[in-house]
């Protein structure tokens, strides 16, 4: 069986898609990638154009992807959660069944700074530097996430 990883922000069209895109990159075919939103707002939206503009400078495209909610049956389909900021634990928790559900959420930049519950920014508000400095973060935590999968 794949093991599968699903990577939750907020609105699934700025951070989790990046990450999405990017672990995807990073891993052969026998794993699952998908990504969420806490909300729901852009369901069945393409990924910002500024989030399609930084993959598309890196060699990603990730115009294939399309926003969804996080759904509780998530808990059951995915082995790893990773979630982009400490709002976004929160409100994945919240809805936890149990414990095993649980302990399979983790913030994304813990994977870089163990225990410190760094945030990844929101970059919606801000300019395309802020997604830059957003595919930078996450590169590095997806190829930390890459290498432990792969042992
Ligand atoms: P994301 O960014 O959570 O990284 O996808 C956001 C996208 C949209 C909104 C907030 C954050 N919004 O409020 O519409």
């Amino acid at each position: 069986m794949s093991v599968k990883i699903l990577m939750v922000c907020l609105g699934n069209i700025c951070r989790s898609p990046l990450a999405e895109g990017i672990l995807r990159s990073k891993l052969s075919e026998d794993f699952i990638v998908d990504s969420a939103g806490t909300g729901g707002w852009h369901a069945g939206q393409l990924p910002d154009k500024r989030s399609i503009a930084i993959a598309k400078s890196k060699g990603l495209d990730i115009t294939n992807q399309k926003a969804r909610q996080f759904k509780v049956s998530d808990f059951t389909t995915f082995d790893h959660i990773f979630v982009m900021d400490n709002s976004n634990y929160k409100d994945v928790l919240a809805l936890a069944p149990n414990e095993e559900a649980k302990s399979k959420v983790k913030l994304i930049l813990n994977e870089l700074f163990p225990n410190e519950n760094v945030d990844v920014p929101d970059p919606y508000y801000g300019g395309q530097d802020g997604f830059e400095n957003v595919f930078d973060m996450l590169d590095q935590a997806c190829e930390e996430i890459a290498r432990k999968l792969k042992r």
